[in-house]
């Protein structure tokens, strides 16, 4: 049985056709054509499907879509332009890049409600993501970086 859901998803209206207990990852993926968040364990063990629900990360993979009726949705899609984008660049902060989409929503999230996070914090802010080519430290210096770029009003 499916029906239409409207919400938000980076910045505009939609409202896909689809079962309300399908999973969000499935209808943003397939549907809204939105393939920024990944599958990789389906079990919230991972991060690499993460996404932002009226701003908090949350795991579209297990997430049923019809929870998201009404409410803001932010894929690594709508973060273009984001200080995390430049600074992850700027250090390298990855290898295969198939952990970096859910990683980036976490550390926007992190940098929107703490603006000078000390490296313990973005460690747990991070906590929930696995990068299997072991980019941690870089990861952990391109979040630091992106504060202070963000600090110093260079990108936003
Ligand atoms: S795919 Fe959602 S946590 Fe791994
Ligand atoms: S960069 Fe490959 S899993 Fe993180």
């Amino acid at each position: 049985m499916t029906d239409r859901i409207a919400f938000t998803l980076n910045g505009k209206p939609v409202a896909p056709r689809a079962d309300p207990t399908a999973p969000l990852l499935d209808v943003l993926r397939n549907t809204l054509g939105q393939t920024g968040a990944r599958y990789g364990c389906g079990a919230e063990l991972c991060g690499a499907c993460m996404v932002l629900v009226d701003d908090v990360p949350a795991y579209a993979c297990s997430r049923e879509v019809g929870t998201v009726a009404g409410r803001v949705v932010t894929t690594v899609e709508g973060l273009a332009g984001h200080a995390l984008i430049r600074a992850f660049l700027d250090e390298q902060a990855g290898q295969c890049g198939y952990c970096l989409s859910g990683i980036i929503v976490s550390a926007a999230a992190l940098l929107a409600a703490n603006p000078s996070p000390t490296r313990a914090e973005i460690a747990a802010a991070l906590e929930p993501h696995l990068c299997r080519c072991g980019a941690h430290p870089r990861i952990l210096r391109a979040v630091a970086k992106a504060a202070q770029m963000l600090r110093e009003g260079a990108a936003a």
